[in-house]
Order: C-alpha cells, then sequence, then structure tokens
C-alpha cells in the first residue's frame, strides 16, 4: 500500500442491466477482450492499491460472487439485497464495513461495474486531483456527443464549480442540453460520504437514493466540490446493452493493439485482429489477418501468427510460425511450425523447430526438438522424440473406452504412413514402422514394426465380377497386345 492509496474502493455492480436481455448472465459478468465488466472495474482499482476494495452486487449476486471469488480474490462482495439507488448501494457498503467494525479515514473512490474503458491510471488522476484539491468531493465527468441517458453537470454561473448533478429524468429541457455528463466515478472524503448519504432522499423521478445528490448536499455545507473533465469520453463509457457492448470493445481492443503495436507488433488487419487484455508480446511479432489472440497468449520476438487462427493461453516462440490453427493451452517453441489448419489442445508442447502440419490435432503431447507430424494425424497422450517424422495420417490410439494410455515414439524414427498406436505402446529410438501397420507391440530400438496383412491379388476379377463397367473396359484395354506402330523410316 502506497502512502496516498484510498481507504476505499468501492465498485457499484448490483444493478439488473435490464436492457442486455440476458437470461443467464448478469450485466457486469458480460466480458470485453477476455475479462468481465466487473473485473475490468475492479482491476483499475486493484491499481490504486486500496485498504478495502468492495463491491457491491445484488442481482444475480451467487454468480457475481462466485466469479469474483474465482477471478478476483482480492475484491470484497458486499450484497445491497434490494436496489434502491446509488446512494443505497454506497450506503450499504459503508454500513457492511462499519458493521464489521472498518471506519473509513481518507479517501473513498466510487466506481462503476459497467464501464470498462476507465483505466487505473484515470482513478488515479481522479484520486490526485482530489487530494491535491483538498475537496470533499471530486467527480470525473466528460463532455460527450450524446449525453442522453446521463445525469447533467450544472456548474455554478459564477465560480464555474460544479453545482449539482441532475438524473435525464428529472431534468428540464434545458438541463438536458447540456453535454457535460456525470461518469459515475467519484472520489469522496470517507466522513463526509457518511454524513451525505445520510443526509440523501428519494424524492426524485425514480425513488432511489442518488449518489449524485451527495454533490449539492456537500456543496450547501460549504465543502469543495471538484470536477475532473475526462480528456477522452470514451474512457468513461458505460455499458447498458450489447450494442454499447460491442463498441467498447471495439475501443479497447484498438487500444490493446495500438499499444501493441508501438511495442514492435506488425498488426496486418486491426480491423479483424482481437487482443484480450493479458495478451504479451516481443518485438516483431507479426498478426496476419483474421486472428484472435485470447487469454494469457504470448508472442515471442519475431514469430508470425495467422492469418485465421485463435489462440488462447498459447505460448508461440520466437521466430515460430502458426497459420489457421486454433490453440488453446498449448506452446508452440521457438522456430517451430504449425498449420495451416492444425488444432493444439491443451498440453500440446511443439519443442524447437518441430512441425505440426496440415489437418493435425495434437493433445497432451510432446515433440521433441525438430520433429514432424506433417499431415491429416491425431497425436494424444504421446511422447515424440526429437528428429522424429510421423508419417500422414497416422493415430495414437489412446482411448480404449474407459482410460487413456500414452504412446511413447522415440528419437529419430521414422513411421510409415496410415499408422495405429495402439496404447500403450513404445517406439524405440530410430526404428521404423510400415506404412499401413497397426501398431500393438513395442518395436525395439533399430526395428522395424510391420503390423499389416499382406496384400494378395486376384487376377482378372474385375473382367469377371463387373463386367460391362468402364473399369472393366479400362481392363480389357490395358491387356489387349499394344497396337501395331508404324516402325520409322
Ligand atoms: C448513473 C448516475 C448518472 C451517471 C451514470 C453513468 C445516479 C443516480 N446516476 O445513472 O448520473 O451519468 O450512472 O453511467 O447515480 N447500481 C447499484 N445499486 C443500485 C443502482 C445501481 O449497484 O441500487 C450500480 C449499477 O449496477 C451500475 C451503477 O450503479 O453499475 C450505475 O447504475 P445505473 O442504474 O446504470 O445508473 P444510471 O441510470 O446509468
Ligand atoms: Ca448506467
Amino acid at each position: 500500500m502506497s502512502a496516498n492509496s484510498p481507504a476505499a474502493v468501492v465498485v457499484l455492480a448490483a444493478g439488473g442491466g435490464t436492457r442486455m436481455k440476458s437470461n443467464r448472465l448478469p450485466k457486469v459478468l458480460h466480458e470485453v477482450c477476455g475479462r468481465s465488466l466487473v473485473g475490468h472495474a475492479v482491476a483499475a482499482a486493484e491499481e490504486l492499491t486500496p485498504e478495502q476494495l468492495v463491491v457491491v452486487i445484488g442481482h444475480m449476486r451467487e454468480k457475481v460472487a462466485e466469479h469474483l471469488v474465482a477471478h478476483h480474490p482480492g475484491a470484497r462482495a458486499v450484497v445491497q439485497a434490494e436496489q434502491n439507488g446509488t446512494g443505497h448501494a454506497v450506503r450499504t457498503a459503508l454500513e457492511t464495513l462499519a458493521a464489521d467494525g472498518i471506519e473509513l479515514d481518507g479517501t473513498v473512490i466510487v466506481t462503476t461495474g459497467d464501464a470498462p474503458l476507465l483505466t487505473g491510471g484515470t482513478l488515479r488522476a481522479l484520486a490526485d486531483a482530489h487530494a491535491g484539491q483538498g475537496n470533499g468531493v471530486t467527480v470525473l465527468t466528460a463532455v460527450v456527443p450524446e449525453p442522453f441517458g446521463y445525469g447533467r453537470i450544472l456548474r455554478d454561473e459564477a465560480d464555474g464549480a460544479v453545482a449539482a448533478i441532475v438524473e435525464e429524468k428529472d431534468a428540464s429541457d434545458a438541463q438536458r442540453a447540456i453535454d457535460e455528463i456525470n461518469s459515475g466515478v467519484f472520489a469522496f472524503d470517507a466522513k463526509l460520504l457518511v454524513g451525505a448519504l445520510a443526509e440523501v432522499t428519494t424524492d426524485n423521478a425514480q425513488g432511489e437514493e442518488y449518489l449524485t445528490d451527495t454533490l449539492e448536499i456537500l456543496r450547501r455545507a460549504g465543502h469543495r466540490v471538484g470536477a475532473v473533465v475526462a480528456a477522452d469520453y470514451r474512457d468513461i463509457l458505460g455499458i447498458n446493452d450489447r450494442v454499447q457492448l460491442a463498441h467498447a470493445r471495439r475501443l479497447l481492443n484498438d487500444r490493446l493493439l495500438e499499444r501493441a503495436m508501438r511495442a514492435g507488433v506488425t498488426v496486418v488487419d486491426p480491423a479483424t485482429t482481437w487482443f484480450d487484455v493479458q495478451v504479451s508480446y516481443e518485438p516483431d511479432a507479426v498478426v496476419l489477418p483474421n486472428t484472435q489472440l485470447q487469454g494469457a497468449t504470448h508472442l515471442g520476438e519475431g514469430s508470425e501468427v495467422g492469418p485465421n487462427s485463435t489462440l488462447k493461453d498459447t505460448r508461440i516462440g520466437a521466430g515460430a510460425r502458426v497459420s489457421n490453427t486454433t490453440a488453446d493451452g498449448a506452446e508452440v517453441g521457438e522456430l517451430a511450425t504449425a498449420g495451416p489448419y492444425a488444432y493444439l489442445r491443451p498440453g500440446a508442447r511443439l519443442a524447437r523447430k518441430a512441425k505440426v502440419g496440415t489437418y493435425v490435432e495434437v493433445k497432451n503431447s510432446e515433440l521433441g526438438e525438430g520433429a514432424k507430424v506433417p499431415h491429416l494425424s491425431y497425436i494424444g497422450d504421446a511422447t515424440i522424440g526429437e528428429g522424429t517424422n510421423v508419417g500422414a495420417a497416422s493415430v495414437t490410439v489412446n482411448y480404449d473406452g474407459v482410460n487413456k494410455h500414452r504412446t511413447v515414439i522415440g528419437a529419430h524414427c521414422r513411421t510409415g504412413s496410415d499408422n495405429m498406436f495402439i496404447a500403450p505402446v513404445t517406439i524405440g529410438d530410430g526404428a521404423y514402422t510400415a506404412a499401413g501397420s497397426v501398431i500393438t507391440n513395442d518395436v525395439p530400438a533399430g526395428g522395424l514394426g510391420v503390423g499389416r496383412a499382406q496384400q494378395r491379388n486376384i487376377a482378372g476379377w474385375v473382367e469377371r465380377k463387373r463386367p460391362g463397367t468402364t473399369s472393366a473396359q479400362a481392363a480389357a484395354a490395358a491387356s489387349e497386345p499394344a497396337a501395331e506402330v508404324p516402325a520409322e523410316g
């Protein structure tokens, strides 16, 4: 905790979010760039290292509480059983802390659970202005092109200070014309906040306790009411419906891509490239069009991913190339290649210069340095040694219907095309297997495993059994003596 950490950040996330039209998810659990809306709020709050980080939950609260425990264990959930307004939500949070013997002293930041573009930096600027100006309350405002629906900032004509906030539903026509709006984010002096909340009434169009009323209350009591105007109004955009959700995702994605490009990543087509917030990279990585990097995916120096690839929680080594690939929980080593059309599932680990080619699925398997599975294969629960080549159309038959078994293929092996490795089975170093083999027994190092029926030919079968077909005609023509060719003179 730094010296100027706030006493608390309170994230308001209890509202219904009816305009999302969801039967399954509360608004704040909808996701933008790999993080829930409330997760973005908590992540921004965490940057301030507050002594208390409280999230007020209400609507579908079991789901939100579970999500916080799983992903943001540093946040403490407080239940607002009925959503009687933003003032009531903050009062509930402070009363719950007080009941637990936590008396706040210093700054309380109140923020909203539905504004994913809001950064820790913006919260920090608000907290700094609040402390620097000695305000009782400081509101984060923005000048927006479309103020409809937001609370409007009323400023004193004489000194320009914020006098009050009036909600859309309570505003006069003249007030509705104001384009400076309340972001819903504030810095308060803790003690003044408690006192002001006690004075908030429900005497308004929505019959709710408005947090916004505290500004007028504090100003009338002679306290300084400050405002910080957001440099870019898009930073404070709140999400109420899925159109705004998509818009915010696009804006945050643009921000993430710009950061990557400034750090030396080439993004060929930002319009079709999507990054999650946790994606990391090194210089000279190249991202080709229509590529989504999700979770904690990492791009090594000079690697190239895409086009048409979706990589989740996957590490791409320096100089590796991955094209038209779906990967989840995979590791692609330095100078290794995957695709086009590879599917790398959890635990797929490709060492340096390994290759997984076209229409190949790999799960929970290691490929050693320079090992290759170039075509049309399934490799599951296998270890493949360095320098080994697995022939086209091979399958590690890992599942007996109940349990999974391992296939171990040694170093520098050459396995034939169309092999079935019936696990558990081990192929020794330097061994070969014949094409078309069903390998049920171990093959010793340096041996050749052959596991296939002998071929026999039945001469004349087609002309006898399929007379009159084009095949029979072709066969007949092939068996006629060659037409006489005039000798060259
Ligand atoms: C609120 C502000 C408005 C501001 C806007 C910014 C008030 C009265 N109005 O309006 O000035 O411009 O946000 O987006 O504060 N919430 C609770 N408990 C409740 C009610 C709301 O936790 O009882 C939470 C919601 O989940 C949401 C936030 O508070 O995260 C804002 O609530 P919402 O209903 O969206 O308020 P707005 O009408 O948008
Ligand atoms: Ca809102």
